[in-house]
C-alpha cells in the first residue's frame, strides 16, 4: 500500500480526536509565542477585574448597603439641659464662653455693626413648634449668619422659655461663596462667618441662649451625641445635596429627645432634601408635614 492509499483509508473517530488535539495545541502555542496574545490577555483581565470590583451592581453586598445606612445607636446618658452649656464650654471652649471679650481689637474694624441675612429665618414655622413643644434645647444644623437662630432665640425669650440654641455650622458658607451685596473682607482666606455670626448674637442680645459649635455637621453633632446633649427641636439646614442631606438628618435624629422631640428642617423644595426626607420618614415611620418651606417629621 503506497503513501496515497494510506491516505484514503478512512479514519477511526479516536484518530480523528487526536488529530483535532494535536491541531488545537498547535494554535495556541502559536498565539502564546506573540507578544500581542499577552498584551490582549492583560487588558481583558483588567477589564475583568475592572468590572468586578467597580460596578456597584457587581461589588456592593449586603453588608455593605448596612454599613451605608448604619449610623450611631447610642448617644451618651443625657446631660440636665441647665447643663448643655457648661457641657460645650468645657468640651470645646477651654471652659469659658466663646463671647467673653468678644470682639478682639484686630477683627472689629473688619466687621459691619449691622449684616443679618439668611433663607424663610423668620418663617412661621419656629413661632409654630417652638409654641407647641416650648423646647429647653433645640440643635440647629446650619446657621450662617444667626438670622434663624436670633429669631428662635426672641420666640422663646417672648414665651419666658429658658432655652439654649447650640449652632452648629462649618462658617465657611460653601464652595465660591461671597456676598456680592455686602461681603465681609476675606482674611487669608478666611471669610470671617463666624465672627459675623457672634456679632449679629451680640446685637440681638442672645449671648447667653446661644452658643455655636464649628465643625463640620457630622462631627459636631457626633460629639453632641458622645456627650449627651439632646435637642427637642433639631432644625437641619446646611448643605442641600441628597448626600448631605441624608447623612445630616440620621445624624440629627440620633440627638433628638424622643419621644416629644421635633426634627425638621428647611428648603424642602430641593430635590436632595426632599428625597433624605422621605427615604427617613419611611424607614422611620414619619410622617412629613410641610409648613412654608420647611418639613417637619411627626
Ligand atoms: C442655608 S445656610 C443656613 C441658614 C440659616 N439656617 C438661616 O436661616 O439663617 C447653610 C449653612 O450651612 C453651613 N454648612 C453647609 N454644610 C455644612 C457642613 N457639612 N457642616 C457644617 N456646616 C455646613 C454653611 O456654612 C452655611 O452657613
Amino acid at each position: 500500500m503506497n503513501s496515497e492509499d494510506r491516505e484514503q483509508q478512512p479514519l477511526s473517530p479516536a484518530h480523528h480526536h487526536l488529530r483535532r488535539r494535536n491541531n488545537y495545541m498547535k494554535r495556541v502555542e502559536a498565539a502564546v509565542s506573540k507578544p500581542k496574545a499577552y498584551v490582549v490577555l492583560l487588558i481583558a483581565v483588567f477589564i475583568l477585574g475592572y468590572l468586578s470590583h467597580s460596578h456597584p451592581l457587581l461589588s456592593q453586598t449586603a453588608s455593605d448597603v448596612h454599613e451605608h445606612n448604619s449610623f450611631p445607636e447610642e448617644c451618651g446618658q443625657p446631660v440636665h439641659h441647665r447643663d448643655v452649656r457648661r457641657t460645650i464650654e468645657e468640651r470645646v471652649f477651654n471652659g469659658s464662653s466663646p463671647w467673653a471679650g468678644f470682639p478682639p481689637e484686630h477683627v472689629k474694624p473688619l466687621l459691619w455693626q449691622e449684616w443679618n441675612k439668611g433663607w424663610g429665618s423668620n418663617a412661621a414655622v419656629f413661632e409654630h413648634l417652638i409654641d407647641q413643644v416650648r423646647p429647653k434645647t433645640i440643635i440647629e444644623v446650619g446657621t450662617f449668619l444667626g438670622a434663624s437662630a436670633t429669631h428662635m432665640a426672641a420666640l422663646t425669650k417672648k414665651l419666658g422659655l429658658e432655652t439654649q440654641i447650640v449652632c452648629i455650622d462649618d462658617f465657611r458658607g460653601w464652595p465660591g461663596y461671597y456676598d456680592e451685596e455686602k461681603s465681609l473682607k476675606m482674611v487669608n482666606g478666611d471669610s470671617l462667618l463666624m465672627y459675623q455670626f457672634m456679632q449679629n448674637v451680640v446685637k440681638a442680645n442672645a449671648s447667653e441662649s446661644i452658643i455655636m459649635l464649628p465643625f463640620s455637621a457630622a462631627t459636631a453633632l457626633g460629639g453632641l451625641c458622645d456627650w449627651g446633649v439632646y435637642g427637642d427641636l433639631v432644625e437641619v439646614d446646611a448643605a442641600h445635596d441628597f448626600h448631605s442631606a441624608w447623612v445630616d438628618i440620621n445624624h440629627a435624629f440620633k440627638v433628638l429627645k424622643r419621644p416629644r422631640g421635633v426634627l425638621f428642617g428647611h428648603d424642602y423644595a430641593w430635590e436632595g432634601v426632599r428625597k433624605a426626607v422621605h427615604i427617613f420618614a419611611r424607614l422611620h415611620g414619619f410622617q412629613v408635614r410641610i409648613d412654608g418651606e420647611h418639613w417637619i417629621l411627626y
